[in-house]
């Protein structure tokens, strides 16, 4: 197969590159426009493969992805390129809008016609798989709020009813109901998939874990929202990749898949176990916690996630196979060894928005 994986120079786009680069026999297009959280060297180790290669676009430029498709003549179509950050899309909805939306409307319209035009063998087997969220759901109920059995908290299903925070949670929302629509309406053969909170190697500083872990190092303050105690499921992103490929090679057409770690964890556990973590592996004279500091929440703020994986471990096989005590183990390790990763990313305008944001707080 040739698999258009676009933001593939992302978080988890390039997670996704790498593994099907080293795990499978497929060919790979990374398009991307390569914004503030696009970088190549994600995909560096990769990128002299014969099976891979790039272009830098727009997904909301029109002619420029016809052009790529008219090409590439992809097989499958993986969309993760979005703009991904909630306090940006508070601060400037618009990006969020245009990519998450407009990009996903010409994306979808453009893959049509292509595939429209395939001869009947391939045509039967093209894929648009569109990458969502689990914030799509709005917020469930928290344990210290909640007056019922605290074993049996609600979970985010696949019919769970669709209820957005966020600009960046409703923009995801809405590209999810489009493509749901191009399903139901042309009969395009799409797939979504809705994954809790990602954590991992190559993850850029600006969220909560790769943010703790290098502020830390540097020696700065560690902001925790509120009073940290809203509620993550976490999932380390080598399992979230390895979740993509089985549904877009085996999941049904038409249909829905959530997936999740089953690791809900409160902010301050998280970064309270980055603390302890950091004291063993690179002890500083005082424990690592003493630099954690409580800014205003966010406006909006949801309270916890937590997604029921059933689904896609009966139909399709799929669980986990990092907890979070292993998974974040290896997360640190990687930060504490790529450390040029790290201050490449860091580019201006990434220095100016958490200069902004954090680090006068
Ligand atoms: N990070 C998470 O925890 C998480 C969880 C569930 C779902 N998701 C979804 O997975 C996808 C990837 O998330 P991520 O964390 O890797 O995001 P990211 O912000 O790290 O990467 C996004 C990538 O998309 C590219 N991009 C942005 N706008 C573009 C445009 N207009 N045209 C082409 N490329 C563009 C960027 O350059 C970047 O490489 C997103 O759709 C996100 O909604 C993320």
């Amino acid at each position: 197969m040739k698999i258009l994986v676009t933001g593939g120079a992302g978080f988890i786009g390039s997670a996704l590159v790498r593994h099907l680069i080293e795990n499978t026999e497929d060919y790979v297009l990374n398009v991307d426009k390569l914004t503030y959280a696009g970088n190549p060297e994600s995909v560096a180790n990769v990128a002299g493969h014969p099976r891979y290669s790039f272009e830098q676009a727009d997904i909301c430029d029109k002619s420029a992805i016809e052009k790529i498709f008219a090409k590439h003549q992809p097989d499958v179509v993986m969309h993760l390129a979005a703009e991904s950050h909630v306090d940006r899309s508070i601060s400037g909805p618009a990006d969020f809008i245009t990519t998450n939306i407009v990009g996903t409307a010409v994306l979808l319209e453009i893959a049509r016609a292509y595939w429209h035009a395939l001869e009947p063998q391939r045509k039967r087997h093209f894929r648009f798989h569109h990458i969502s969220t689990d914030e799509v759901y709005g917020d469930l109920p928290h344990p210290d709020t909640w007056s019922g059995n605290k074993d049996a908290l609600p979970l985010f299903t696949e019919q769970s009813a669709y209820a957005p925070s966020s600009p960046y949670s409703a923009s995801k929302a809405s590209s999810d109901h489009l493509v749901r629509a191009w399903h139901r309406t042309y009969g395009m053969p799409t797939i979504i998939t809705n994954c809790s909170n990602n954590y991992g190697p190559y993850h850029f500083p600006e969220k909560l874990i790769p943010l703790t872990i290098l502020n830390a190092l540097a020696g700065k303050a560690l902001p925790i929202y509120g009073r940290g105690d809203q509620i993550r499921d976490w999932l380390y992103v080598e399992d979230h990749v390895r979740a993509l490929y089985l549904v877009v090679t085996q999941g049904q057409v038409g249909e829905t898949y959530n997936i999740g770690g089953n690791n809900e964890k409160k902010n301050v556990q998280v970064v309270e176990t980055i603390c302890d973590l950091l004291d063993t592996l690179l002890p500083a004279a005082a424990p690592y916690r003493r630099l954690i500091t409580y800014v205003t929440d966010r406006p909006g703020h949801d309270r916890r996630y937590a997604i029921d994986a059933s689904k896609i471990r009966d139909e399709l096989n799929w669980k986990p196979r990092e907890t979070f005590e292993t998974g974040i183990h290896k997360t640190i390790l990687w930060y504490l060894n790529h450390q040029s990763w790290v201050e490449h990313v860091k580019s201006g305008a990434y220095q100016a928005w958490m200069k902004q944001n954090y680090e006068q707080r």
